[in-house]
Protein backbone atom coordinates (compact mmCIF):
# COMPACT_ATOMS: atom_id res chain seq x y z
CA UNK A 1 0.00 0.00 0.00
CA UNK A 2 1.53 3.57 -0.87
CA UNK A 3 1.53 5.68 2.38
CA UNK A 4 -0.85 8.52 2.78
CA UNK A 5 0.09 12.05 3.49
CA UNK A 6 -1.35 11.32 7.16
CA UNK A 7 1.23 8.20 6.77
CA UNK A 8 4.22 11.04 6.34
CA UNK A 9 3.98 12.74 9.64
CA UNK A 10 3.97 9.81 11.29
CA UNK A 11 7.21 9.14 9.71
CA UNK A 12 8.59 12.37 10.14
CA UNK A 13 7.62 12.04 13.92
CA UNK A 14 9.56 8.68 14.09
CA UNK A 15 12.60 10.14 12.64
CA UNK A 16 12.73 13.25 14.47
CA UNK A 17 12.09 11.11 17.35
CA UNK A 18 15.42 8.69 16.28
CA UNK A 19 17.71 11.69 15.66
CA UNK A 20 17.05 13.32 18.86
CA UNK A 21 17.70 9.33 20.88
CA UNK A 22 21.17 9.30 19.20
CA UNK A 23 22.11 13.16 19.79
CA UNK A 24 19.41 15.30 21.93
CA UNK A 25 21.26 18.49 20.47
CA UNK A 26 20.25 17.31 16.89
CA UNK A 27 18.08 19.83 15.86
CA UNK A 28 19.18 22.90 18.30
CA UNK A 29 22.42 22.54 16.69
CA UNK A 30 20.69 22.81 13.16
CA UNK A 31 18.67 25.24 14.17
CA UNK A 32 21.45 28.16 14.03
CA UNK A 33 23.47 27.67 11.09
CA UNK A 34 24.36 25.70 7.74
CA UNK A 35 27.73 25.02 7.22
CA UNK A 36 28.15 22.70 4.05
CA UNK A 37 31.08 22.17 2.10
CA UNK A 38 29.43 20.71 -0.74
CA UNK A 39 26.64 21.54 -3.58
CA UNK A 40 24.82 18.60 -4.82
CA UNK A 41 23.62 18.64 -8.33
CA UNK A 42 21.28 15.49 -9.16
CA UNK A 43 18.81 14.32 -10.84
CA UNK A 44 15.21 14.56 -9.65
CA UNK A 45 14.53 10.62 -9.75
CA UNK A 46 13.33 9.67 -6.67
CA UNK A 47 15.74 6.38 -6.94
CA UNK A 48 18.45 9.19 -6.40
CA UNK A 49 18.62 10.47 -2.68
CA UNK A 50 21.44 12.86 -2.17
CA UNK A 51 22.27 12.81 1.29
CA UNK A 52 21.38 8.92 2.03
CA UNK A 53 23.73 8.11 -1.26
CA UNK A 54 26.85 9.85 0.66
CA UNK A 55 25.88 8.93 4.53
CA UNK A 56 25.13 13.22 5.47
CA UNK A 57 23.26 14.55 7.93
CA UNK A 58 21.23 17.41 7.70
CA UNK A 59 23.29 20.21 7.26
CA UNK A 60 26.24 18.98 5.34
CA UNK A 61 25.08 18.80 1.83
CA UNK A 62 23.35 21.85 -0.46
CA UNK A 63 20.82 20.04 -3.20
CA UNK A 64 19.76 21.23 -6.18
CA UNK A 65 17.68 18.59 -8.46
CA UNK A 66 16.17 18.98 -11.87
CA UNK A 67 15.00 16.16 -14.36
CA UNK A 68 18.79 15.03 -15.92
CA UNK A 69 21.01 17.21 -13.51
CA UNK A 70 21.30 19.51 -16.29
CA UNK A 71 23.12 23.32 -15.66
CA UNK A 72 21.86 25.74 -18.13
CA UNK A 73 23.54 28.56 -18.80
CA UNK A 74 20.77 31.13 -18.11
CA UNK A 75 19.00 28.86 -15.90
CA UNK A 76 17.65 31.61 -13.01
CA UNK A 77 17.00 28.59 -10.21
CA UNK A 78 19.82 26.84 -10.97
CA UNK A 79 22.41 29.67 -10.86
CA UNK A 80 20.99 31.23 -7.87
CA UNK A 81 21.61 27.91 -6.27
CA UNK A 82 25.29 27.81 -7.38
CA UNK A 83 25.77 31.75 -5.96
CA UNK A 84 24.54 31.24 -2.51
CA UNK A 85 26.56 27.87 -2.56
CA UNK A 86 29.91 29.74 -3.57
CA UNK A 87 29.43 33.11 -2.11
CA UNK A 88 27.57 32.87 1.02
CA UNK A 89 27.48 29.33 1.90
CA UNK A 90 31.26 29.48 0.62
CA UNK A 91 31.45 25.67 -0.31
CA UNK A 92 34.54 24.24 -1.90
CA UNK A 93 33.07 21.37 -3.93
CA UNK A 94 30.00 21.03 -6.45
CA UNK A 95 29.27 17.65 -7.69
CA UNK A 96 27.28 17.00 -10.41
CA UNK A 97 25.73 13.45 -10.26
CA UNK A 98 24.37 11.75 -13.37
CA UNK A 99 22.67 8.01 -12.68
CA UNK A 100 22.83 5.62 -15.41
CA UNK A 101 19.25 4.11 -16.80
CA UNK A 102 18.21 7.96 -16.00
CA UNK A 103 14.57 8.66 -17.68
CA UNK A 104 15.21 12.47 -18.77
CA UNK A 105 18.58 10.92 -20.77
CA UNK A 106 16.51 8.33 -21.98
CA UNK A 107 13.48 10.22 -23.51
CA UNK A 108 16.05 13.34 -25.12
CA UNK A 109 17.33 9.62 -26.79
CA UNK A 110 13.93 9.43 -28.33
CA UNK A 111 12.07 11.12 -30.86
CA UNK A 112 8.72 11.47 -29.15
CA UNK A 113 6.41 13.94 -28.06
CA UNK A 114 6.75 14.62 -24.23
CA UNK A 115 5.35 17.59 -24.04
CA UNK A 116 6.83 20.79 -22.48
CA UNK A 117 9.75 19.02 -21.19
CA UNK A 118 10.83 18.80 -24.65
CA UNK A 119 12.32 21.78 -24.05
CA UNK A 120 14.25 21.14 -20.89
CA UNK A 121 15.25 18.03 -22.50
CA UNK A 122 17.03 19.99 -25.71
CA UNK A 123 20.08 20.90 -23.01
CA UNK A 124 20.59 17.23 -23.77
CA UNK A 125 19.83 16.85 -27.19
CA UNK A 126 22.68 19.28 -27.61
CA UNK A 127 25.10 16.84 -25.69
CA UNK A 128 24.00 14.14 -28.26
CA UNK A 129 24.64 16.20 -31.16
CA UNK A 130 28.06 16.88 -29.80
CA UNK A 131 28.67 13.62 -29.54
CA UNK A 132 25.86 11.74 -32.23
CA UNK A 133 28.52 9.51 -34.02
CA UNK A 134 30.07 8.22 -30.76
CA UNK A 135 26.50 7.60 -28.84
CA UNK A 136 24.32 6.53 -31.96
CA UNK A 137 27.70 3.62 -33.42
CA UNK A 138 26.57 1.82 -29.58
CA UNK A 139 24.52 -1.49 -30.30
CA UNK A 140 22.14 -0.91 -27.38
CA UNK A 141 19.64 1.72 -26.08
CA UNK A 142 21.21 0.58 -22.81
CA UNK A 143 24.60 1.54 -23.86
CA UNK A 144 23.63 4.93 -25.47
CA UNK A 145 21.60 5.49 -22.72
CA UNK A 146 24.15 5.18 -20.18
CA UNK A 147 26.87 6.93 -21.98
CA UNK A 148 24.74 9.96 -22.84
CA UNK A 149 24.37 9.95 -18.95
CA UNK A 150 28.28 10.33 -18.75
CA UNK A 151 28.91 12.99 -21.52
CA UNK A 152 25.94 14.68 -19.67
CA UNK A 153 27.53 14.72 -16.61
CA UNK A 154 31.37 15.43 -18.27
CA UNK A 155 28.77 18.62 -20.25
CA UNK A 156 27.18 20.09 -16.96
CA UNK A 157 30.42 19.99 -15.09
CA UNK A 158 31.72 22.54 -17.98
CA UNK A 159 28.67 24.69 -17.72
CA UNK A 160 29.26 24.79 -13.92
CA UNK A 161 32.89 25.86 -14.49
CA UNK A 162 31.51 28.57 -17.19
CA UNK A 163 29.28 30.08 -14.63
CA UNK A 164 30.13 34.06 -14.05
CA UNK A 165 30.21 32.47 -9.95
CA UNK A 166 32.20 29.99 -10.82
CA UNK A 167 35.20 32.12 -12.88
CA UNK A 168 34.86 34.80 -9.73
CA UNK A 169 35.36 32.41 -7.10
CA UNK A 170 38.66 31.23 -9.39
CA UNK A 171 39.72 35.19 -9.74
CA UNK A 172 39.31 35.53 -6.22
CA UNK A 173 41.39 32.46 -5.30
CA UNK A 174 38.85 30.87 -3.72
CA UNK A 175 39.17 26.70 -3.05
CA UNK A 176 36.53 25.43 -5.26
CA UNK A 177 36.13 22.12 -7.16
CA UNK A 178 33.80 21.02 -9.80
CA UNK A 179 33.09 16.86 -9.79
CA UNK A 180 31.16 14.93 -12.38
CA UNK A 181 29.97 11.28 -10.65
CA UNK A 182 27.40 8.88 -11.85
CA UNK A 183 25.19 6.96 -9.79
CA UNK A 184 24.43 3.30 -10.52
CA UNK A 185 20.83 2.55 -9.59
CA UNK A 186 21.53 -0.96 -10.03
CA UNK A 187 24.15 -1.28 -7.26
CA UNK A 188 23.88 1.58 -5.50
CA UNK A 189 27.89 2.56 -6.27
CA UNK A 190 28.76 6.13 -7.17
CA UNK A 191 31.74 6.11 -9.85
CA UNK A 192 34.05 9.19 -10.32
CA UNK A 193 34.18 10.49 -14.48
CA UNK A 194 37.54 12.24 -13.39
CA UNK A 195 36.56 14.97 -14.78
CA UNK A 196 37.58 17.48 -12.34
CA UNK A 197 37.79 21.09 -12.78
CA UNK A 198 39.54 23.54 -10.40
CA UNK A 199 40.62 26.53 -12.24
CA UNK A 200 39.79 29.08 -14.71
CA UNK A 201 42.27 27.52 -17.34
CA UNK A 202 40.35 24.44 -17.86
CA UNK A 203 37.39 26.48 -19.39
CA UNK A 204 37.54 27.34 -23.18
CA UNK A 205 38.98 30.42 -23.62
CA UNK A 206 35.52 31.55 -25.43
CA UNK A 207 33.55 31.12 -22.19
CA UNK A 208 36.67 33.07 -19.92
CA UNK A 209 35.42 36.23 -18.23
CA UNK A 210 38.85 38.04 -17.12
CA UNK A 211 37.84 41.33 -15.02
CA UNK A 212 39.78 43.83 -13.36
CA UNK A 213 37.33 45.90 -11.86
CA UNK A 214 36.62 44.09 -8.83
CO1 LIG B 1 17.36 10.81 -13.94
Amino acid sequence: MKPTPKDLFKRNIEWARSKLAMDDQFFSKLNDIQTPNYLWIGCSDSRVPANEIVGMDPGELFVHRNVANVVPHSDANCLAVIQYAVEVLEVEHIIVTGHYNCGGIRAALEDTDHGQIDNWLANIKDVLRQHYSEITALPTQQEQIDRLCELNVEEQVRNVARTTIAQKAWRNKKELTVHGWVYGLQDGLLRDLNVDIDNADQIHEAYRINSNSE
